[in-house]
């Protein structure tokens, strides 16, 4: 058999990208000639016809390395079919450079914006097989996204670090978690490292019940309050207004994140010192977490697999722990957010955990 395989990773990196692609590489291994080109940075590299051809070689010892060997890079979905500044249609250049290589298909690795691209070249006719990648978890269609779990892990470890010194202080301390407009690497880190207050994008909270927490725990003895706090948190107030008008106030915004205006209005309200401490991207650096090794090496080899079935157009999902082929048409363009009645929501409720709602 002979196959001639694309390989590109997509849009923000995080740990396990090369694990995936060592994955369906090794997964491979049987076919007797295998063709894989690296496009460099993602879909500039397809647009530009800038790749690599890969060996083997390339693809052992990389199961622990962070980062992605190809490279990436941000090509907005929205601006796919925007000319370049020189006039290129990127469409129709990304398809050239396939056609040039006769490539057999093209494994994208990438999130959100990634799978929507990815979805637009399956329409236009190329054989794709995407692979779900991203520390925010917010993937639609799969259970697990590679990266949630490492990023998970260093944001919980940020929360155990602050612990130690909001005790002896006796402070208000904020850790914001990334994940962009999602709370899944919020709530989980947050429940990980023990926060007294956990504030997520779709539980919009209202600061009077989040001091109100934080007095309640003072009046209890208790010397410190730890929030974790989304990097896309927004209070009922903002979640009220109109796109136009919150996207207004997002371009007029003073603080450098929104843990700085909580923090401000904590403060006020409260009388206490608050510090903030942003892991930012040390989230998605460094070496996979063992359970991202495993998840991404099942994916890997359940898109070689599909690529000996010949079946293209789907993501490679975990569904109920069970590698599954969902097709790109129904998945792209969907967010998985959390759910406000998910269990996991109710358990720290229960145990009491503050949502500020
Ligand atoms: O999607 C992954 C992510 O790390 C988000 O959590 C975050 O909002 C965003 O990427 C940051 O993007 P950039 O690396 O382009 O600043």
């Amino acid at each position: 058999m002979k196959k001639r395989i694309g390989l590109l990773t997509s849009g923000g990196d995080c740990q396990a990208l090369n694990a995936t692609m060592r994955g369906v590489v090794k997964g491979l291994s049987s076919v007797e000639d295998l063709e894989v080109y690296g496009f460099e940075d993602g879909y500039k590299g397809l647009i530009y016809g800038k790749y690599r051809m890969l060996t083997s070689r390339d693809f052992s010892g990389i199961l622990t390395q962070g980062g992605t060997i190809i490279g990436t890079s941000r090509q907005p979905f929205k601006l796919m079919r925007v000319p370049d500044e020189k006039g290129l249609d990127k469409v129709a250049a990304m398809k050239q450079t396939y056609y040039k290589l006769c490539l057999d298909c093209l494994v994208i690795l990438g999130g959100n914006g990634t799978q929507k691209t990815a979805n637009l070249l399956r329409e236009e006719g190329l054989n794709i097989i995407h692979l779900p990648k991203t520390i925010d978890n917010d993937i639609f269609g799969t259970d697990m996204t590679f990266g949630f779990n490492s990023a998970l892990a260093i944001a919980t470890n940020a929360i155990d670090q602050i612990h130690t010194t909001a005790a002896s202080h006796g402070r208000v301390f904020i850790v914001e978690v990334m994940g962009h407009k999602v709370g899944s690497l919020t709530l989980y880190a947050g429940l990980a490292g023990g926060a007294d207050i956990i504030l997520i994008p779709e539980i919009p909270y209202d600061i009077k019940k989040v001091c109100s927490a934080i007095k309640g725990r003072t009046k209890a003895g208790k010397r410190f309050t730890i929030l974790a706090v989304a990097e896309g948190a927004i209070s009922k107030e903002d979640a009220k207004l109109s796109k136009k008008d919150f996207k207004k106030k997002v371009e007029q915004y003073k603080y450098p994140s929104v843990s700085y205006e909580i923090a401000e209005k904590i403060q006020e309200i409260t009388g206490c010192e608050v510090r903030i401490t942003v892991p930012g991207h040390t989230q998605r650096g460094g070496e996979p977490c063992p359970y991202d090794r495993v998840l991404s090496t099942r994916l890997g080899a359940g898109a070689a697999e599909a690529i000996m079935d010949e079946d293209y157009g789907n993501m490679i999902a975990i569904v109920n722990n069970k590698i599954k082929r969902v097709p790109l048409a129904e998945c792209a363009g969907k967010l998985k957010t959390v759910s406000p009645k998910d269990q996991t929501i109710k358990a720290a409720k229960q145990i009491g955990i503050s949502f500020g709602d």
